[in-house]
């Protein structure tokens, strides 16, 4: 087989970038390791900065979220028993769109499908090659038989315990991380959230993060230590700590009921750079992880998508390396703000099981200052809507 892209990963950011290469007339094929039903079963990220959303409808693939999304101009940053607004729209002039990952997903793999782009899941094995010369080329298994793509370009989307990175010799890349030694425990239920908008609470026992999927159902998540089982916490478990981090306003507006999903995500800060060799490009998770407070993730995977689909462009059509040869470089300078950010969020509203009296202040200052002054929060909201791209 042959065509001019193979993205390895039909996550959000191989499933973006090959609608994006479609609309374009750019051939591509996708491969995952995993099944349709496996992937949409994954719940993760929640909020679309309005670059992301944009993409979608540049992907031709947002009727649904443009109706169901649910536009948000402001949220809250619970502390001292108090909320304090954040108000995105005020400060910006933005917004921020809540509609879940996996719906993104579904609506992405739906205009795959209309559109007739093939897509190969459940292949085992895949194996890049020759993506230092002119002629990669990808090999695969499925039920037992070896198959082979011959391509132009390589795109490794295929998030952070993904093929692509590994496969690069030692050497070629740096890479910078940080754990943090805590995850956070999420839960999925069919209850209308504490608010109409999202609560990220800073509490003496931990952080916790009041969101949503829809008016009918939330999405909760409470800081729990790193080494911590989802089998360990009840629903009741759940629901009581909750409470127990939210202001007494919010703590009396949760609706329990049983959750759906439950599941423990651990926090990390990592880059790879620089995020093209020879013809392979690394995108999205593949490259760069941050934890999730602030939810970028995701939309740092949609950033990605949109520097490559741009060099891709006019790789194919134009002739011109230019946009591919400045791919790592232009998506680095946004990931490491965003990184910064996620980080900065991360350390000021979870309790560190080791940080001293003198860090304990700083984080009480560093919420004082931002709930006083309008700089502060300006830079905050900025930073929350999304940075330009
Ligand atoms: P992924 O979504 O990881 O997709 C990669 C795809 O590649 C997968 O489908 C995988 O099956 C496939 N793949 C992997 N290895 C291979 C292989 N060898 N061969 C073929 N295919 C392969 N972000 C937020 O903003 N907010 C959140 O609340 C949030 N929660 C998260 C919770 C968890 C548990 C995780 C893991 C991430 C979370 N994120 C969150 C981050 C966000 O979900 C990611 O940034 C986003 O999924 C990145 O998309 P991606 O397409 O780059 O990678
Ligand atoms: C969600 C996740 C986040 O990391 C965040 O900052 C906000 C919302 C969510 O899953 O809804």
């Amino acid at each position: 087989m042959r065509t001019q892209v193979v993205i390895v990963g039909s996550g959000p950011s191989g499933l973006l970038l090959g609608q994006l290469l479609t609309g374009a007339g750019i051939d591509n094929v996708i491969l995952d390791r995993v099944g349709k039903d496996y992937i949409l079963g994954r719940v993760r990220a929640g909020v679309l900065e309005q670059g992301t959303v944009d993409l979608m409808g540049k992907a031709g693939a947002d009727a649904r979220l443009a109706s169901e999304g649910l536009v948000h101009d402001g949220f809250s940053i619970a502390f001292d028993g108090r909320d304090h607004r954040i108000d995105l729209a005020g400060l910006t002039g933005k917004h921020v769109t809540v509609y879940g990952q996996t719906e993104m997903t579904r609506d992405l793999m739906a205009a795959r499908e209309a559109a007739g782009t093939s897509t190969l899941y459940e292949v085992e094995d895949v194996t890049l090659h020759g993506f230092d010369t002119d002629k990669p080329f990808v090999t695969y298994t499925k039920h037992g038989v070896t198959g082979r793509i011959d391509c132009d370009i390589i795109a490794g989307c295929d998030g952070f315990h993904g093929v692509s990175r590994r496969c690069l010799p030692a050497g070629a890349m740096r890479t910078f991380e940080r754990a943090y030694p805590f995850g956070w425990l999420g839960v999925l239920a069919e209850v209308p959230p504490v608010s109409d908008e999202l609560v990220y609470a800073s509490h003496e026992r931990g952080f916790a993060l009041c969101s949503m999927r829809s008016m009918t159902r939330s999405r909760y998540y409470v800081q729990v230590p790193a080494d911590e089982q989802a089998e360990a916490w009840s629903d009741n478990r759940f629901w009581d700590e909750l409470r127990n981090r939210l202001p007494r306003h919010h703590a009396e507006a949760v609706t329990t009921g049983p959750s759906f999903e439950k599941s423990i995500a651990p926090l990390r800060s990592f880059v790879a750079e620089p995020l093209r060799f020879g013809r392979l490009f690394l995108v999205g998770d593949a490259a760069h992880i941050v934890p999730p407070t602030g939810a970028k993730g995701l939309n740092l995977a949609a950033s990605d998508v949109h520097y490559l689909f741009d060099g891709l462009r006019d790789f194919f059509l134009e002739k011109s390396s230019a946009g591919i040869d400045a791919y790592s470089e232009r998506a680095l300078a946004r990931v490491w703000k965003a990184v910064r950010f996620s980080w900065w969020m991360t350390t000021l509203l979870h309790r560190f099981p080791d940080s001293s009296d003198f860090e304990r202040r700083i984080q009480d200052a560093e919420l004082d200052y931002l709930t006083h002054s309008q700089a502060a929060a300006t830079a905050l909201a900025e930073n929350y809507v999304g940075l330009a791209f």
